[in-house]
């Protein structure tokens, strides 16, 4: 099934959700997203993303359109109305359609979105085998905890990767680990979890959150600090953290292997929890 839309106020077929090329979005780049997995038909951590959904909304001053009730009410309408056993729902809210003018418009409603795609589940193969990263320069703005539709230096960054073979670009700035260009990134040093601790600089990761909080749960060590670029090629275990991939090892970086055994034992113990946590809140 192709997926289906919902756009200001109605459920369509995908291909029939068209909006404005005066949206705000389309011209600036001027809203904020969220990506929110669907396991077993449930929408996982739904209160999390819709918190930093908030966060983003407001570090914008874009006004929420909807109250979490709703919006829960219309991702829950949407799900099973696309049948997503397992998928994925997109929601975008932009500042509205307007004639082009960098100020804000004096009254525009927001221009509210979301899709619903069926996924595969993530493949195993790669969990196990673990991907290839290569490091670049993060060339992004000074709020990327803010989820904003400005997404051209990660889409940069994540085609550069792809273009070398590897799955994931890892950003370094001022000699410092941001994130990947699509994940949060995880190190582990003698048994323990090293990550660049939250900023403005990087995301606050749903999944990352989760990880952690499961690993201190398993008697693992977590300190989120300054992670020096260098630190990533010493790491004995890389992965990679996000909705979308969950836990996945690197297993090369910049071509050379990382760490001695892969994937690493923290990384499966994480990558099993993270497993379990979700089928324990989406049976
Ligand atoms: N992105 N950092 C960046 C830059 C990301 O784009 C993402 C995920 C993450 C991980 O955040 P979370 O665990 O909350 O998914 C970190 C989504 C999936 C995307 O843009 O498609």
């Amino acid at each position: 099934m192709p997926g289906i839309a919902y756009l200001n106020g109605h459920f369509l077929p995908l291909e029939e959700a068209k909006i404005s090329i005066e949206d705000r979005g389309v011209q600036f780049g001027d809203g904020v997203y969220e990506v929110i997995r669907v396991y077993h038909g449930v929408p996982f951590r739904l209160h999390d993303h819709f918190l930093r959904f908030e966060r983003s909304a407001q570090a914008i001053s874009l006004p929420c359109p909807l109250s979490n009730t709703e919006w829960e009410a219309l991702i829950r309408e949407g799900i099973a109305r696309n049948h997503c056993d397992e998928g994925k729902v997109y929601i975008q809210v932009t500042r509205g359609v307007a004639p082009r003018d960098h100020c804000f418009p004096d009254s525009v409603c927001p221009t509210l979105m979301m899709t619903f795609r069926n996924m595969a589940e993530v493949d195993v193969s790669l969990q196990w085998q673990g991907v290839h990263a290569i490091t670049l320069p993060d060339l992004r703005w000074a709020r990327c905890s803010v989820k904003s539709l400005n997404l051209l230096p990660n889409i940069l960054a994540k085609q550069a990767a792809n273009e070398a073979g590897a799955f994931e670009a890892i950003l370094v700035k001022d000699g410092l680990v941001t994130e990947g260009a699509t994940s949060n990134v995880c190190l582990v040093k003698q048994g323990g979890i090293v990550t660049p601790f939250l900023s403005d600089q990087l995301l606050s990761g749903v999944t990352r959150a989760i990880v952690l909080e499961l690993a201190r749960k398993h008697g693992i060590a977590v300190e989120e600090r300054a992670v020096r670029e260098e630190e990533l090629s010493q790491a004995d275990e890389l992965f990679l953290v996000g909705t979308t991939i969950e836990v996945l090892p690197v297993t090369q970086l910049n071509g050379v292997p990382v760490g001695v055994r892969m994937p690493g034992a923290v990384v499966q113990e994480i990558g099993e929890a993270f497993r379990h946590c979700v089928r324990s809140e989406t049976g």
